[in-house]
């Protein structure tokens, strides 16, 4: 697969089918993307897999968690400003519109976005951390590994989705991984075989025009 129809073809999947990803798959698609570009080749990427039998331990063990919540870190900047508020509010309404639940209907948003405790029915994902004495520069080094991962994982006839909702679950998902104290909570990341049937899965995210975002001088 081209690198460019891997980028193309790839898109944020939010219901899994239970078809299982091997461990071995998993290894080789982390390894090569720890071959992702990071300032000073520091690859401060943490990361910490669930596949099969511990997912299954994970999801038992969120459900019956009854510990500390808090969240790891603000996802978004307090009042979120124009133009990033719009792109915001676009995609959840056109998600919302594709699994046919209402403006009105916070239950039902409400037991969507609950969806992203499951790992939207995916047998595999991870938990990307990174050292808390870490800052901005190393955070965009995640994102170079993230997204090498997700095109990786597209090449391999997987889907993905990565999830910073986790972050506001931080309590037990530190209290099942038990990571070293120094490390904090990045984002998590569904990994598995697209639901085809699943109109969620049709949701294709807009895009900024170039002109918006680039100047050429
Ligand atoms: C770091 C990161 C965290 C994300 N967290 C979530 C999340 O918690 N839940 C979710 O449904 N989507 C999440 N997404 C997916 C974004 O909503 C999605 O990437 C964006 O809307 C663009 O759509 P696309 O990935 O389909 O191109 C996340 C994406 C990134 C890069």
């Amino acid at each position: 697969m081209k690198v460019s129809d891997a980028i193309t073809q790839r898109s944020s999947i939010r219901a899994f089918l239970d078809t299982p990803v091997s461990d071995e798959l998993l290894k080789d698609l982390l390894e090569k993307s720890a071959r992702a570009a990071s300032g000073g080749n520091l690859q401060p990427w943490r990361i910490f897999v669930l596949n099969g039998e511990s997912m299954e331990r994970f999801i038992r063990a969120l459900n019956s968690y009854n510990g500390e919540e808090y969240q790891e870190y603000d996802i978004y900047p307090p009042n979120l400003k124009s133009p990033y508020r719009d792109s915001r509010f676009k995609i959840g309404e056109d998600m919302y519109a594709l699994l046919g639940i209402e403006r009105e209907d916070k239950q039902g948003r409400y037991a969507h976005l609950a969806r992203n405790f499951k790992f939207f029915d995916a047998p595999a994902a991870f938990f990307c951390f990174v050292d808390k004495c870490m800052g901005p520069p190393q955070w965009s080094d995640l994102g170079m590994f993230l997204q090498t991962f997700m095109l990786l994982a597209q090449e391999a006839g997987l889907s993905t989705c990565a999830q910073e909702a986790w972050a506001n679950r931080a309590g037990p998902v530190r209290a099942f991984i038990q990571p070293p104290e120094e490390l904090m909570l990045f984002c998590g990341m569904a990994i598995g075989h697209k639901d085809p049937t699943k109109p969620v899965n049709d949701l294709k995210s807009d895009r900024a025009p170039l002109s918006d975002w680039a100047t050429f001088l």
